[in-house]
């Protein structure tokens, strides 16, 4: 009799259903919340790099993984892609492009220099290895069917125009300023160059 009153007393004082079931499903959504970040990190991947993407990102020998991805996204079909030749073809063309844009760049800037004979006659030489530069790119792409690892020697020595233009620029001593946009631009030829060499290497 005593024992079981106790045992109402304790089911007297225990917390009531409606309160629990309140805790559970607070502890719940709780729960849910703290998955959301991972869940939409899960839904965002789909819109990143595609594994070919980042398997040739993470094999560049010169430029760092981001550099690598900023240079492909700048064709908005070059992440998504899954087909090797596909992704040479839209590096090759953007490299194509960007070296083509420099060559101009460059052009302009030796046209316009009026003071220094020295800096206009560099830029001028920079012009010529820029040419080497553009025509390598281009070989590669029209290679790319054919002869996939003409394209990957093609690929890989365009950089070349870009480190004559640099080691010019240096032995000159022109390290200031009025050079700093040609020196971005070299490095951009040689980011395109790693990209292609390394996207070409994987069709070889
Ligand atoms: C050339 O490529 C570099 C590296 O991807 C980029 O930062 C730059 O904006 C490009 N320039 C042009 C004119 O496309």
């Amino acid at each position: 009799m005593y024992a079981h009153k106790t045992s109402m007393a304790f089911h007297h004082n225990s917390p009531p259903l409606m309160i629990i079931t309140q805790v559970f499903s607070i502890s719940f959504l709780l729960l849910i919340h703290s998955l959301l970040p991972a869940l939409a990190l899960v839904a965002s991947s789909n819109n990143g790099p595609s594994s070919l993407v980042r398997s040739v990102c993470e094999e560049t020998s010169q430029c760092s993984y981001k550099d690598c991805v900023a240079a492909l996204a700048l064709d908005p079909k070059a992440l998504s892609t899954t087909n090797v030749r596909l992704l040479a073809k839209i590096a090759l063309n953007l490299a194509i492009s960007n070296s083509t844009n420099s060559l101009k760049y460059i052009d302009a800037m030796a046209k316009k220099e009026k003071s220094s004979p020295r800096l206009k006659s560099a830029l001028e030489f920079c012009i010529s290895q820029y040419q080497y530069t553009v025509n390598s790119f281009k070989s590669a792409l029209s290679d790319l069917d054919v002869d996939p690892m003409t394209a990957n020697y093609d690929a890989k020595v365009a950089s070349d125009g870009a480190y004559y233009c640099a080691d010019k620029l240096k032995s000159e001593g022109f390290q200031s300023k009025d050079v700093d946009s040609v020196r971005a631009r070299n490095n951009h030829v040689l980011i395109y160059s790693d990209i292609g060499y390394t996207v070409t290497n994987k069709m070889r």
